[in-house]
């Protein structure tokens, strides 16, 4: 599939959850409370929250600094930010691969769960780069391989299709950030579990946060009642002693800098 009609999908996935998609947003209010703790304490600074989706943390942003700009790919969630948070900040209906703000204007990029869609990732290094300041960092979450092994795996016994889409490993991002010449400070790795009631809880979570389509998907129409049934008989193997129904989440969080050449 062309990148603009992948994009495209992922825009509008993204709109079609705005309106739901804060309540089921449990794994982005654990990563981006993380990311805040990390922030330089500069209140003049120039804030780019990338990716910002219903500007829950933008807003956050925007109690700290007084340059807030959110930018996302869908006008949905940029509609959903304009109308429910702070009125400074500014919205930008843009792409990460190209981002309309001249080189060397931003102190602090933030980006939570965002460049797991992003591809080719060093393209979106290279353009936040571009845009910082010298000595500006760049806090980012993301997600990595192993993240909703034991779907995909339910999923393995029914057909061999892509249901979850491909996340990079951590040696990808060390290396693109190193491509892109920016500076490493910490990244890390770490595994976060959630439970869930039932498959469909976690299924409904993920439609919720627009995290259901995969892009590259190659056919449709397989989530008939039985191959279902099947993957859910499957997950059933994961089932904690409490009853629950686990689902991992491998989460990366980093700092970079963008050091003098
Ligand atoms: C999982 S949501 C995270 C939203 C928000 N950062 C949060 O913490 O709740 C990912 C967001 O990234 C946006 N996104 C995905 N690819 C993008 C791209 N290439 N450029 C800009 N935004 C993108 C989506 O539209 C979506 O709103």
């Amino acid at each position: 599939m062309p990148a603009e009609q992948i994009k495209r999908q992922i825009a509008n996935t993204f709109g079609n959850a705005s309106s739901s998609y804060d309540g089921s947003a449990r794994l982005q209010r654990f990563s981006g409370e993380l990311l805040l703790s990390n922030l330089p304490k500069k209140s003049e600074s120039v804030v780019l929250d990338l990716g910002c989706g219903t500007g829950y943390f933008a807003d956050v942003l925007a109690t700290q600094f007084n340059h807030v700009i959110g930018l996302d790919l869908s006008k949905e969630m940029l509609n959903f930010s304009n109308l429910n948070r702070n009125d400074k900040i500014n919205w930008l209906n843009a792409d990460i691969h190209s981002i309309p703000l001249m080189d060397n204007s931003v102190d602090i990029v933030f980006s939570n769960l965002a460049i797991q869609w992003c591809d080719p990732l060093t393209d979106a290094f290279a353009e936040i780069k571009r845009i910082l300041k010298p000595d500006g960092v760049f806090i980012f979450s993301s997600l990595l391989d192993g993240t909703l092994f034991e779907l995909k795996q339910s999923w393995l016994s029914v057909d061999t299709d892509k249901h979850v889409i491909d996340f990079s490993k951590l040696n990808d991002i060390e290396k693109s950030l190193h491509v892109s010449g920016l500076s490493i400070s910490e990244l890390e790795q770490q595994p976060v579990v959630l439970d869930y009631e039932n498959v469909k809880h976690l299924a409904k979570e993920l439609k919720n946060l627009g995290a259901s389509k995969v892009p590259k998907r190659t056919r449709k129409g397989l989530s008939g009642k039985d191959s279902w049934k099947k993957m859910t008989q499957a997950y059933d193997g994961y089932l904690t002693e409490q009853g629950a129904y686990p689902a991992t989440y491998q989460l990366c969080t980093g700092m970079v800098v963008n050091n003098h050449e």
